[in-house]
């Protein structure tokens, strides 16, 4: 199994997660694999200890509940101690640049979890701590979403290499553009059905070309719902995203046509596609309730993987396995 890879265990080891676009396929394989291994574990009981001894200091700019809890529950069950830090309570932001935060919270923890704004905010502590930092959300990226997400993909459909994910909604957003770097380096087929104006942004495209040439994935943009043919997976995401709420009005009257439901569904083609969801979803807007309460969603297999997907990065960045 490639999670026995010692090459890529040793490669792992002090690396923060900021984007995929900084990790190999192989990398990405390895962690998958180590997050079927922690979720077997789990179900079956087994109760280990490696986080003895380390530390987690918990960043949030923005409210969150999978994030906060599965880093939470993740490290404290296997002995480590995370300590939540919103930043309405410490010197971040107000008294405090973030390289000096980061360099204190780099003497004290053994690594680093922020959820915020700026992709920079978590870049900087990454360069000044020391320590290994996690993205929990930022404007741009969200990447141990889109970890936990292949791993359901893969759950329902095997190996996820030539598999049809349809991303319809705000396509220029911080999961989409997290699903698009994942997909492109490992051979998902991505499709992002938005109008025009929501189109993620050049430079990310001409990032992942060459990603998608290598491993065969097939990238498309398209305003059209008719695109979702043959989808192993719709996905969707709410329309306004956190910090954006001033353009609710406008994202309702532009996204609209793109609710998932359950005409939307039928246009797949196939009776087996699986509906997935970062979450929270407002229930009514970007999909309605018979969708996502349905039998083909699997919004909650998602939501679980994020704790196995989280704990197998840190595990895997701690040098813990
Ligand atoms: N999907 C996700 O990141 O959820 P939270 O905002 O609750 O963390
Ligand atoms: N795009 C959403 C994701 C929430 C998990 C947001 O940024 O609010």
């Amino acid at each position: 199994m490639n999670s026995l890879n010692p090459a890529v265990k040793m490669s792992l080891i002090g690396r923060s997660l900021l984007t995929w676009l900084d990790y190999s396929p192989e990398e990405i394989r390895f962690l998958l694999d180590l997050s079927k291994q922690v979720k077997e574990e789990s179900q079956t009981g087994v109760v280990k200890q490696r986080f003895t001894g380390k530390s987690l200091a918990l960043l949030f700019e923005k409210r969150s509940t999978r994030t906060r809890c599965a880093f939470e529950t993740a490290f404290g069950e296997e002995g480590g101690h995370p300590v939540f830090l919103s930043t309405v309570d410490i010197q971040l932001g107000a008294k405090e640049s973030i390289e000096d935060t980061a360099r204190v919270l780099g003497r004290m923890f053994s690594a680093i979890q922020f959820r915020g704004f700026k992709q920079s905010a978590v870049e900087t502590l990454a360069a000044y701590s020391g320590v290994p930092v996690y993205n929990g959300l930022t404007d741009l990226f969200h990447p141990t979403q889109a970890l936990a997400d292949i791993m359901t993909i893969e759950e329902n459909f095997g190996p996820c290499g030539g598999k049809k994910l349809c991303f319809v909604g705000d396509g220029r957003n911080n999961v989409a553009r997290s699903l698009l770097v994942i997909c492109s380096k490992l051979g998902l087929h991505f499709t992002i059905i938005t109008p025009p104006d929501l189109n993620p942004d050049d430079d990310l495209i001409q990032q992942c070309t060459p990603l998608s040439a290598a491993s065969g994935a097939k990238i498309c943009i398209s305003p059209d719902i008719s695109e979702v043919a043959g989808a192993d997976a719709v996905y969707t995401d709410v329309w306004t995203s956190m910090g954006e709420e001033d353009k609710k009005a406008e994202r309702i009257s532009l996204l609209s046509p793109y609710q998932i439901n359950p005409i939307l569904m039928e246009k797949t083609g196939r009776g087996d596609t699986i509906f997935m969801h970062c979450l929270p979803a407002i229930k009514g807007e970007e999909v309605t309730i018979d969708v996502i309460d349905g039998p083909s969603s699997r919004v909650w297999d998602e939501a679980e993987n994020r704790k196995h997907t989280i704990k197998a990065i840190m595990l895997a960045t701690l040098g813990c396995i």
